[in-house]
C-alpha cells in the first residue's frame, strides 16, 4: 500500500468540479462550511468542453445571489424562442406566456465564474487529479487520491458529495438503488461555427430531414446541432456537407437562410434519459448528471445541477450548523420532483421534434398536429414556456 503524503480534514468532501461541485462548493462557502473540491480532468479541459448554453430564470437569479453575477453583463436575455416546423417560424413569447426570460450563457462560462469566485476565496481546489477512491460512505467518509504532484493524499469528512458527472464512480456505492433508462435512437451533431448570427433567438426546427437546432455564443461564434444517426463519424462531415445539411432543414416559403462561415468543431453528442434513485446513501450525497441526466432539447442539464446544488446546501447547512439531520433525508424527494419534471419536459421537445428512422406518416402527422395545436393555443405555449424558462425554486 502506497504511503499517505497528506491527510485533510474538511466538512464537505466533493467529488466533481464542474458546475455543480462549485457552486455547492461556494454556497457553503458563503453559509461558513468549509469543502476540497477534486476532479480528474484540468480547469482548462472542463473551460473548453463545450456544453450546453440556456440558464433559467433561477439559476440566474441563484448565481447573481451568490455574487456570481457576469451573466447579467455577457450572457444575453432571451425572452422567447421560435419554433419552426413546415417551413414555417412560430415565435414562443416567454415574458408574455409565463413572466419569465432565460439567458443565454454558455456552461463554459459558468465554470469559469464560480471557478474565479472559489479561487478568489483561496478553496482547496484539485484539479487533474487520478485514483480517486471513495470509501465508508455511512459513517466517516474518507477520499484518497493521487495528486498532480503524484503522491497519494486523503481528504476524511463528514459528508461526500458525488458531483461526478455522468460516469460518476459515486453513484455505484449507493447501495440498493435503482436505475430508470431511456434511450433514443438518434444523436445530436454539434458544430461551433465562425458566423454572424442568423437570428436573435434560438431556433428548435422540426423538419422531413430531422430535428436541427440554431443557437449563439457570440457576435461572431455560434452554435448549432442537428438530429444524426449515433455511429455518424464527424470526419466524414466536411463544412459544406454541413452546411448542406443545415440550410436544408431550416428551409421554408420565407426563404430563411443561415449565415454561413468556417466551422471551428464537430462532434456526435450521444445522449439519453437517466435517473437514480435514492440521491443518498448514508453520508454520501449525489448532485446532478451523477444521478440523472436528461436530452439536451430543452437545455434542462445544467439548470438541474444547479438546483441540485442549491437544495444540498440547504439541507447540508441544516444538517452540520443546526444539527437537524432530517433535511438530508428529504433531499432526494425534493431534487427529484424538479427532476422528473425536468425528464418529462426534455423526453416532450426531443420527441415533438426529432424524427425516428422507422417513423410512419401517421407519427409524422401527428407530430406536426402536436407542433401546430402548441402554437395554436395559449395553454399549449404556456406548458412550454413555463417549462423552458423554468420551475420556480419554491
Ligand atoms: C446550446 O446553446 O448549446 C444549447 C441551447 C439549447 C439547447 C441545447 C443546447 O436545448
Amino acid at each position: 500500500m502506497s504511503t499517505i503524503a497528506s491527510r485533510t480534514r474538511t466538512q464537505v468532501a466533493i467529488v466533481g468540479g464542474g458546475p455543480a461541485g462549485l457552486l455547492l462548493s461556494h454556497l457553503l462557502h458563503l453559509t461558513g462550511i468549509d469543502s476540497v473540491v477534486l476532479d480528474n480532468r484540468t480547469a482548462h479541459t472542463i473551460e473548453t468542453t463545450h456544453r450546453a448554453g440556456i440558464l433559467e430564470r433561477d439559476s440566474v437569479r441563484l448565481l447573481v445571489d451568490a455574487g456570481v453575477d457576469r451573466v447579467l453583463r455577457d450572457g444575453h436575455r432571451h425572452e422567447g424562442i421560435s419554433l419552426r416546423f413546415g417551413g414555417v417560424s412560430h415565435r414562443i413569447d416567454f415574458e408574455d406566456l409565463a413572466g419569465a426570460s432565460c439567458w443565454l450563457y454558455p456552461q463554459t462560462d459558468v465554470f469559469v465564474d464560480l471557478h474565479r469566485a472559489r479561487t478568489a476565496a483561496g478553496a482547496d481546489l484539485r484539479y487533474g487529479i487520478s485514483d480517486t477512491e471513495v470509501t465508508d460512505v455511512v459513517d466517516a467518509p474518507r477520499v484518497r487520491h493521487t495528486g498532480a504532484d503524484g503522491h497519494r493524499h486523503e481528504i476524511t469528512a463528514d459528508l461526500v458529495i458525488g458531483a461526478d458527472g455522468s460516469r460518476s464512480i459515486c453513484r455505484t456505492l449507493v447501495s440498493g438503488a435503482t436505475q430508470y433508462f431511456r434511450e433514443y435512437p438518434y444523436a445530436w451533431f454539434g458544430v461551433l461555427v465562425e458566423a454572424p448570427r442568423s437570428a436573435p433567438e434560438l431556433i428548435y426546427t422540426r423538419s422531413p430531414q430531422g430535428f436541427a437546432l440554431i443557437s449563439q455564443r457570440t457576435a461572431s461564434i455560434q452554435r448549432m446541432y442537428f438530429q444524426c444517426d449515433p455511429t455518424e463519424n464527424p470526419r466524414d462531415w466536411s463544412d459544406d456537407r454541413i452546411w448542406n445539411e443545415l440550410q436544408t432543414r431550416l428551409a421554408g416559403d420565407d426563404d430563411f437562410r443561415l449565415l454561413e462561415g468556417p466551422v471551428l468543431e464537430r462532434a456526435v453528442l450521444p445522449f439519453r434519459s437517466f435517473v437514480q434513485t435514492p440521491m443518498r446513501h448514508g453520508r454520501l450525497l449525489l448532485a446532478g448528471d451523477a444521478a440523472h441526466t436528461v436530452p439536451p432539447t430543452g437545455a434542462k442539464g445544467l439548470n438541474l445541477a444547479l438546483a441540485d446544488a442549491r437544495l444540498l446546501a440547504d439541507a447540508i447547512e441544516h444538517a452540520l450548523v443546526k444539527n437537524d439531520a432530517t433535511a438530508l433525508e428529504h433531499y432526494t424527494t425534493r431534487a427529484l420532483a424538479r427532476v422528473w419534471k425536468a425528464q418529462h419536459f426534455s423526453y416532450w421537445m426531443t420527441t415533438m421534434l426529432h424524427r425516428a428512422e422507422d417513423t410512419s406518416e401517421f407519427d409524422e402527422l401527428r407530430q406536426l398536429g402536436e407542433l401546430d395545436s402548441l402554437v395554436t393555443s395559449r395553454a399549449g405555449a404556456t406548458y412550454l414556456a413555463e417549462g423552458y424558462t423554468g420551475w420556480p425554486t419554491r
